[in-house]
């Protein structure tokens, strides 16, 4: 097993060498220097319309497909034309939710889950639009921690039985933003399909949010079997674009074209693609695979990955270590308590009890200190910290401590030495 050079992994983000601790990776990640070159180069160079036959035009060209294959490459989908971009994953489904409105029928069921809203509300105003029906996909207490109400996940079990012959589209997280949990993506499409199949379903498609998810672990939309998948190339060391992955099945059976209607789409992406994504962007998401190639002797993703889950897992020890020791102090982690493969270094927590703080007032210990990143609130996953129970006040949200592969252990000491002095 490959183990990340975490001082070589840090020299490729130019943001880390001022020694600031950014550990609100969630929100954004820094950007390699490499993705920045790129796109520096593009507008230096290339920066031409598309399409033309003259010698700029047909190598920006070139260098735009090369920004669908790169994400080709993230989602492991098996041909460019199921590559989308976009402005924001936030924006991808909103269009798909338009694209996908004259396939979905009046009374036809949409599940979708309290986690981040852009998996939720395109959702919810496309059924009102069509006569549709909502359900929710609650995050519910986990049977491990019966002394943590906060201790709260998606589970498969409270998934099946929201499932009928009338299921037409289950959008979930590969990853919650808040509680950092990673769900078993095949596990609960294999089981979704069979169960909707057996109540004789009409046609049954999956929306994944991968945003949280692809900074941590290997994306598989082929071996998961989903229809639609994003992600966010700004959480995954680029820039702010975004890309959506349409199954070839679902972008000619399932989608109508959003494109002028002079335009031949029917099986590629700018179906969904409504004009052109920030060409400069696109090329430089082509610096992200390299980069995680180059993590490890072997050169190949899947070792990347590993080496990145295993760093991971090194700093999100200490940390759940530290928050569950104060337990008596009324420190509640809000998600999976313990470390392990399920679970990505994305740490939410609220202090209750007769020493409450808000976690606006954490923060701002931690913003005094002025050279540490955290942030508090919701993270739009509003309905998730909404229904919490006992009550937290949604805009005060949780504390989220948020890292990722290019922080160090070291880091996560001077994250819990703050941390010790709130907490006295
Ligand atoms: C889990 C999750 N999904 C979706 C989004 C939205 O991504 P975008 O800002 O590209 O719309 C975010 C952003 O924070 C997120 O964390």
């Amino acid at each position: 097993m490959a183990t990340l050079e975490i001082g070589s992994a840090r020299k490729a983000f130019p943001a880390l060498k001022s020694g600031y601790l950014y550990a609100d990776n969630a929100g954004g990640s820094q950007c390699l220097g490499d993705v920045v070159s790129r796109i520096s180069d593009y507008l230096l160079h290339t920066n031409v319309q598309l399409g033309a036959d003259y010698f700029v035009s047909v190598n920006s060209t070139n260098r735009v497909a090369s920004g669908a294959e790169a994400a080709r490459e993230l989602f492991n989908a098996e041909s460019v034309d199921e590559i989308v971009y976009g402005s924001s994953s936030t924006m991808l489904v909103e269009n798909l939710t338009r694209a996908i409105e004259a396939d979905i029928q009046a009374g036809e069921e949409i599940i979708i889950t309290g986690e981040h809203e852009s998996n939720a509300g395109p959702w919810k105003r496309l059924a009102a639009r069509k006569g549709a029906v909502i359900k929710l996909w609650p995050a519910t207490q986990l049977p491990e921690y019966p002394n943590n109400p906060y201790a709260v996940g998606l589970q498969l079990d409270t998934l099946k039985p929201l499932i009928t012959g009338k299921t037409r589209l289950i959008a979930f997280t590969a990853c919650s933003n808040i509680l950092g949990s990673l769900l078993p993506v095949e596990d609960i499409v294999k089981t979704a399909r069979a169960l909707a199949a057996d109540a004789g379903v009409r046609k049954l498609e999956f929306c994944v949010d991968c945003v949280a998810y692809a900074p941590h672990r290997q994306i598989d939309v082929r071996r998961w079997d989903v229809d639609y998948c994003y992600f966010s190339f700004y959480k995954v060391y680029g820039p702010h674009t975004s890309v959506m992955y349409v199954h070839t099945p679902a972008l000619t059976g399932s989608l109508t074209s959003l494109g002028h209607h002079f335009l031949d789409v029917d099986t590629k992406p700018y179906k969904l693609q409504p004009g052109g994504p920030g060409y400069e962007l696109v090329y430089g998401c082509t610096g992200v695979p390299p980069y995680l190639r180059s993590l490890t002797p072997s050169g190949t993703l899947e070792d990347a990955w590993a080496a990145i889950a295993t760093h991971e897992q090194a700093l999100l020890e200490p940390l759940l270590e530290y928050l569950r020791g104060k337990t008596e102090r009324g420190v509640r982690i809000v998600g999976e308590e313990q470390a392990g493969l399920g679970r990505v270094p994305t740490v939410s927590f609220v202090v209750v009890g007769e020493r409450a703080i808000k976690s606006r007032d954490v923060v701002s210990a931690f913003d005094r200190k002025g050279n540490v990143g955290i942030r508090y609130g919701h993270f739009y996953a509003y309905t998730l910290v909404d229904m919490l129970e006992p009550k937290v006040d949604v805009n005060d949200g949780v504390v989220r401590i948020s890292l990722v592969h290019y922080n160090t252990v070291e880091e996560v000491k001077r994250i819990i030495g703050i941390l010790e002095e709130v907490l006295a």
